[in-house]
C-alpha cells in the first residue's frame, strides 16, 4: 500500500520527524540524497512503524498517495530551493510540498505563489523543540492554504506535542503565516533566554552566589509562575561541572561569545519593517552581536579596569534580592511575549492572515522551546478579549506586573549602579514606562523635525491636520 506521506532530508530533525510519523500508525516514504541516510533510518528504527525505503524523488513521489504530501527538510535557503526544483515536475495537481526547516517567511511566500501557480500548494511549516520534540512532540506551525491543512492537519496534529488533550498544531494562516510565526517564536526565545542570563549575572555578581547555587535558584523559580522549559534548563545547565574535570562549573568555561543562526536577526528586521517595538528581542538579539565583539570588550575593558562602581551589597539582603529578580524576570518576560504578539499580529494585518493569537499561545503551551505555564494564562487573556490592544493590559497580567513593579525597578537601578548590563531588564521597563506615560517627549522630536526639516506635527486639538510653523520667520503657523 502506499505512504500517508514523504519526508525528504533525513539529517537529525528529518529523520526524528519522520519516525514520530511512522510511530503514529502513519506509512512515511523516506528519502535522502545521500542513500546511506536514508538506509540507516530503516535499519535502525524500522521495526517503529511502516517506512517505504526510496532511492529517488522519483521513487518517493511513486510511493506516496495522492495527493501526495511531502515534507522537506533541508537546510533552509538554497537547499530548500533546490529540492522544490528537483520536486515540482514530478508532481501533480494539488500535490503538497511542506517546508518544515526555519525558513524565512518571506521565502515561503515567494515559493507558495510559485507552486500556486503551478495547480500545487506549499506549506511553510514552522516546527519548534528541537532533536527531542521532533521525535517526541515538537510544537507545530503549519502554514498554507486550508485545503492543504485539511490533508495534512491530521497527521501533524497526531505526531505534535499533546497540552490537556490538545494538540500543539494548528492552521496558523495563509502562506508564509506558519514560518512567520516560528520566526517570532524565536524572536521570544532570545529576548528569554538573554533575560534568564541577564538575571543568572545579576544573582552571581550582586550576592556572589556560585553557579550551583543559582542552579538551585532557578529550579526553585520553577515550581512557580516561571515554570517553562528554559528555566528547568537553566538549572540543569547551571548545576553542570565541566566534563574535563568536574572542578569548575560548566558556564565558566564555555566561551562568552553567544551564537545566533538568524531567526532572531530576521525578527528584528520585520518588526522594523512592520514598525513594532520589539525592543526586547531587539536588545537580546543585539547582546549577543556584543558578546562576539572580542577586540572591542578586550579594549573597553582594559581602559576601564579601573573604573568598577564601589556599591554596598543589595540593602535588602539576598532573600528580598532574589525575589526582587524573580518578579522583574516575570515583567520583562510579560513585556518580551506582549511585543512578539504584537509582531504577529502586525505582520497578520500587513499579509491578510487573519492569525489567532490566543491560538499561538496554545499551541506554543507543549513541545517547544519557549514552552511555559503562563502561555496557559496568555490564551485565556485573548480568549476573554479577541481585541485585546497589549497583554500588558490584560487584567491577568496587568496585575502580575503590578505586583512586580517596585521590585523591577529596584533591580534595574541598583543593576545600573553596581555597572551590571541589563539591556533587556532595562529595555522592558523602559518600554512599560513609555506606553503608560500621559506624554512622551516625542512631540519635542516632532518640533525639531519641523525646525530644522519643516517635516510638519499634528497638534492635540486639531484632529489629524499637519502644520508647519515658520521658524525662521514671523513664527506663526500655517497648513502644511
Ligand atoms: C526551536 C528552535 C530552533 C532554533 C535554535 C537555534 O524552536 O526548536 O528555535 O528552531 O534553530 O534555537 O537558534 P539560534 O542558533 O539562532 O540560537
Amino acid at each position: 500500500s502506499k505512504a500517508t506521506i514523504g519526508v525528504t532530508g533525513l539529517a537529525v530533525m528529518g529523520r526524528n520527524l519522520a519516525r514520530n510519523i511512522a510511530r503514529h500508525g502513519h506509512t512515511v516514504a523516506v528519502h535522502n540524497r545521500t542513500t546511506e541516510r536514508m538506509t540507516s533510518l530503516v535499519e535502525d528504527h524500522g521495526d517503529e512503524g511502516t517506512f517505504v525505503p526510496c532511492e529517488t524523488l522519483e521513487d518517493l513521489v511513486a510511493a506516496i498517495e495522492r495527493p501526495r504530501a511531502i515534507i522537506v527538510m533541508v537546510k533552509a535557503g538554497e537547499g530548500t530551493d533546490a529540492v522544490i526544483d528537483e520536486l515540482v515536475p514530478l508532481l501533480d495537481e494539488d500535490d503538497i510540498v511542506v517546508d518544515c526547516g526555519n525558513a524565512h517567511f518571506a521565502d515561503t511566500r515567494r515559493r507558495e505563489a510559485a507552486l500556486r501557480d503551478k495547480g500545487l500548494h506549499f506549506v511553510g511549516c514552522g516546527v519548534s523543540g528541537g532533536e527531542i520534540g521532533a521525535l517526541e512532540g515538537p510544537s507545530i506551525m503549519p502554514g498554507g492554504s486550508d485545503h492543504a491543512y485539511q490533508r495534512l492537519g491530521p497527521i501533524l496534529e497526531s505526531i505534535a506535542a499533546d497540552v490537556d488533550g490538545t494538540p500543539c498544531c494548528t492552521h496558523v494562516g495563509p502562506d508564509g503565516a506558519g514560518h512567520f510565526v516560528k520566526m517570532v517564536h524565536n524572536g521570544i526565545e532570545y529576548a528569554d533566554m538573554q533575560l534568564i542570563a541577564e538575571a543568572y549575572d545579576l544573582l552571581r555578581h550582586r550576592l556572589h552566589l556560585s553557579p550551583a547555587e543559582i542552579g538551585d535558584v532557578f529550579r526553585e523559580w520553577n515550581e512557580g509562575d516561571l515554570e517553562s522549559f528554559l528555566i528547568e534548563l537553566t538549572g540543569e545547565v547551571l548545576g553542570q561541572l565541566d566534563p574535563r574535570d568536574d572542578q569548575q562549573a560548566f558556564v565558566d568555561v564555555v566561551l562568552d561569545q553567544a551564537e545566533q543562526k538568524g531567526t532572531g536577526r530576521w525578527t528584528v528586521q520585520s518588526a522594523l519593517d512592520l514598525g513594532v517595538p520589539v525592543t526586547g528581542i531587539a536588545e537580546a538579539t543585539f547582546a549577543r552581536s556584543l558578546s562576539g565583539h572580542a577586540e572591542q570588550r578586550e579594549a573597553a575593558r582594559r581602559e576601564f579596569a579601573d573604573d568598577q562602581p564601589q556599591v554596598d551589597d543589595p540593602p535588602g539582603g539576598q532573600e528580598q534580592y532574589v525575589e526582587d529578580v524573580r518578579r522583574a524576570l516575570y515583567a520583562s518576560k510579560v513585556v518580551a511575549y506582549a511585543q512578539g504578539f504584537d509582531q504577529i499580529m502586525a505582520g497578520s494585518e500587513e499579509y491578510g492572515w487573519d492569525v489567532d493569537p490566543g491560538a499561538m499561545a496554545t499551541i506554543w503551551r507543549g513541545g517547544c522551546i519557549i514552552r511555559a505555564r503562563f502561555l496557559d494564562r496568555i490564551a485565556e487573556s485573548y480568549s476573554d478579549d479577541a481585541a485585546l490592544v497589549s497583554l500588558l493590559v490584560a487584567p491577568y497580567f496587568a496585575d502580575a506586573v503590578r505586583d512586580g513593579l517596585d521590585s523591577w525597578r529596584r533591580v534595574v537601578a541598583d543593576a545600573a549602579a553596581a555597572g551590571v548590563p541589563t539591556p533587556a531588564f532595562s529595555s522592558s521597563l523602559a518600554y512599560f514606562d513609555a506606553l503608560r506615560a500621559d506624554r512622551l517627549p516625542a512631540a519635542l522630536i516632532q518640533g525639531l523635525r519641523d525646525n530644522f526639516g519643516a517635516h510638519t506635527y499634528r497638534r492635540i486639538d486639531s484632529g489629524d491636520d499637519a502644520f508647519h510653523l515658520q521658524w525662521g520667520g514671523d513664527r506663526s503657523e500655517g497648513p502644511a
